[in-house]
């Protein structure tokens, strides 16, 4: 798990608890409590107006907020896992009971939220706790990626909202991961269901910064926001207080309004994430059977006669997993192309698709027509963009087009002996330049007369996931922005 860690800070503000009554006054309404735990080293302070947009749209709630100060601005300290949160346990009921609220019982009426590293941390108390509370709201943050506190599992409601221009680990692309869990539980329980109990969000324009204005998180990492701070409190105050409504006993008329709210927000999150599963479903298989069309470089004519099958396997079984082929009766060439992937440490997108395919020289031998044996991988990464520039959605492309930094591209590198293992074991090499990514794939290309393994290429290919993620958010980042990720730890 990514945690913020930020060197970079700026103004300090004051670092104290901060309990805020409600303000709405009609004493028929159900009266909540939300505890706010702040992100490494962002005073309690920055949260305040965060927390107050929040109250003012909750119209349907007496709220009471209590904006939790942990020493040195790190709540992991009180609460480094799931297992171990007690000292946090305690400094929340320290801070709660600075509050006039009177709550019964957590489960029912008290709702937990974070920002970055505090989304972090809220989750851990949330689980410590054994869900007993009436709900986790993470901003800019996200929960388990598996087991009992996945999103899937998870048996309080949770919402998650991050900036569209968040540049960091909360970025589109890993909440894609949890969207992906939201849409699949929303397969069986209804799509009403999904937005009330496990919302995923992201929020137009917003940057990881607007959840504490007047702090700046990420100074390099992060990309700027394209908000007012006006209408980033008023997305964020819309978006949390329709989640406290659908799961507090509200009206029907609040409740519909709050689903109305959600299913707007859906339709702008599933734009930008919709796609992002597509490009990941693509790196099980797809991609591979994409780009042994494209290498052996077949007539359009031609191109027909070849029918791939894939050979999905994980990537320890990459080495001994091997392509074949055979001439079926109606003269067509079917091949078996094996397929794998590799994983980023920062991105949920493949480090790189790996194909094992055959090559140009077995299929012109084989059809008895003209192929072109100059295909390279870098060629099918190019692909890759194009395939990613058609998934994104029209505000990212054009973002992109406007201020992002492109491609390029570097001849295939090949391995010493140009043997299997050592293809296996290397990488794809992507590296930022000052205007560009740029890409070599790994290749072995071993024609119908080489003496093992004839009539294969094997490529160490760009994933079009990871394409998306550097024309969503890492193109428009100043550079060198990696060179500077001091604040960035995991
Ligand atoms: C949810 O829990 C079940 C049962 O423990 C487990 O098999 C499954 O992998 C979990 N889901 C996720 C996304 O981790
Ligand atoms: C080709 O490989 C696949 C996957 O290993 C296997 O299922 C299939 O039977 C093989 N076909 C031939 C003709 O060897
Ligand atoms: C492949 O490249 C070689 C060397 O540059 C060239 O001689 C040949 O014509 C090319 N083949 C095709 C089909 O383009």
């Amino acid at each position: 798990m990514l945690i913020f860690v930020s060197l970079l800070s700026n103004g300090r503000a004051a670092n104290e608890d901060i309990v805020l009554p409600p303000v709405q006054t009609d004493a028929s309404l159900p009266e909540r409590l939300l505890v706010f735990i702040p992100g490494a080293d962002v005073p309690t302070d920055n949260y305040k107006l965060t927390a107050q947009a929040i109250q003012s749209a909750a119209t349907g709630l007496r709220l009471h907020v209590v904006i939790t100060s942990v020493f040195a601005e790190l709540c992991i300290g009180y609460c480094p896992s799931e297992w171990a949160c007690d000292s946090l346990k305690n400094r929340v009921a320290d801070a709660v009971a600075k509050s006039t609220f009177t709550g019964a019982n957590p489960k029912d009426d008290t709702f937990v939220a974070g920002h970055s590293l505090g989304a972090t941390c809220a989750n851990y108390l949330v689980t410590y706790q054994q869900y007993q509370y009436a709900g986790l709201m993470v901003f800019g943050g996200y929960v388990d990626q598996t087991g009992a506190s996945s999103l899937f599992n998870y048996t309080t409601p949770v919402l998650h909202m991050a900036g569209e221009l968040d540049g960091g680990s909360a970025r589109p692309g890993t909440l894609a991961f949890y969207y992906g869990q939201s849409r699949s539980w929303g397969l069986t329980h209804g799509e009403k269901a999904r937005l009330t109990f496990k919302p995923v969000h992201v929020l137009p324009g917003l940057d990881q910064s607007d959840f504490c204005p007047g702090f700046f998180v990420t100074a390099v990492k992060d990309l700027h926001s394209e908000v007012t701070q006006n209408v980033a409190l008023s997305t964020i105050g819309d978006g949390a207080s329709a989640f406290l409504h659908l799961n507090s006993p509200t009206t029907e008329t609040v409740k519909s309004a709050a689903m109305t709210t959600m299913e707007g927000m859906q339709s702008f999150s599933a734009s930008m994430m919709d796609p992002i599963l597509d490009a990941f479903a693509q790196e099980q298989g797809p991609w591979c059977k994409v780009a042994q069309h494209t290498i052996v470089g077949l007539d359009a004519a031609d191109d027909g006669k070849l029918k791939v099958n894939l050979d999905v396997v994980p990537f320890s079984d990459f080495v001994d997993a091997h392509t074949n082929y055979t001439v079926q009766a109606d003269g067509n060439l079917e091949v078996t192309v094996v397929s794998s992937s590799e994983a980023a440490t920062q991105h949920q997108a493949a480090r790189s698709v790996d194909c094992k395919m055959v090559d140009a020289t077995r299929v012109a031998m084989e059809l008895g027509v003209t192929t072109d044996p100059n295909v390279t991988c870098a060629d099918v990464n190019k692909q890759a963009v194009t395939e990613a520039l058609s998934l994104v959605s029209d505000r990212s492309r054009e973002r992109y087009e406007e201020k992002g930094r492109g491609w390029c591209w570097k001849p295939d590198a090949t391995v010493l002996g140009n043997v299997g293992p050592l293809f296996v074991e290397g990488m794809i090499t992507l590296t930022e330049a000052a205007d560009c990514w740029e890409v070599t794939s790994l290749s072995l290309v071993l024609t119908t007369s080489s003496w093992m393994f004839p009539g294969n290429h094997y490529c160490k290919l760009l994933s079009p996931a990871m394409a998306m993620e550097w024309i969503m958010t890492d193109s428009l980042k100043p550079y060198p922005w990696h060179a500077m990720t001091s604040d960035f730890m995991i």
